[in-house]
């Protein structure tokens, strides 16, 4: 796939070593307890399919949508669950899945909803980290990468349901032709 608008940013080699100690690690931090993998619908599934096979132990997997986005690069401010968990999170420790921490407002939104839950202990995992951008507090407790304010699409992010199955993170310059 070649398209003029990409640049490549964080290559598949890298995005794969990166999982793998962070599966480590999460293992190390959680040797035992009930541990929940909630991924954030729909750009974390990717991540979230190579993290949950890089933690040596047992782990649930489960899905909650969430949107802020609109269509387009910008944010639309609201946040909106549009699926919930399946499965009980009481006494879990719970790990939330993200792709991207951009503003901070999806996260800083969920995490007040899940806590009426009441796990045992939440913490964020997400690949990607904008720091510059935040506009609410979030404490992620595992980034992958912490990248400048570009934004990025493949290995699960999109631009308009776009690029998503790219191997690799991209750059996304200027404004791509639809179709
Ligand atoms: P936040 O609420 O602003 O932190 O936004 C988080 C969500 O915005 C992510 O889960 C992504 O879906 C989307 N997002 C933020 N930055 C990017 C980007 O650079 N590329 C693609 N999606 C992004
Ligand atoms: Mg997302």
């Amino acid at each position: 796939m070649t398209d003029p608008n990409l640049r490549v940013l964080i290559s598949s080699d890298r995005i794969q070593a990166r999982i793998r100690e962070l599966g480590e690690q999460i293992s190390r931090d959680y040797p035992d307890g009930r541990l929940h993998l909630i991924c954030i619908l729909k750009g974390a599934t990717f991540f979230m399919s190579d993290l949950a096979r890089a933690l040596k132990r047992d782990v649930f997997v489960d899905f909650m949508g969430i949107s802020t986005y609109g269509k387009g690069k910008t944010s639309s401010g609201e946040v909106k669950v549009t699926k919930d968990l399946d499965i009980s999170l009481e006494g879990a420790d719970v790990l939330v899945v993200e792709d991207i921490v951009d503003s901070g407002v999806t996260l800083n939104y969920l995490l007040h909803v899940l806590e009426q839950r009441r796990p045992r202990s939440i913490r964020i995992v997400a690949l990607l980290d904008k720091p510059e951008r935040r506009l609410r507090p979030v404490d992620v407790s595992y980034v992958g990468f912490q990248i400048p304010d570009e934004f990025v699409v493949g290995y699960g992010l999109d631009y308009d349901e776009k690029y998503r199955n790219l191997d690799d993170i991209c750059v996304l310059d200027g404004e791509p032709a639809t179709g």
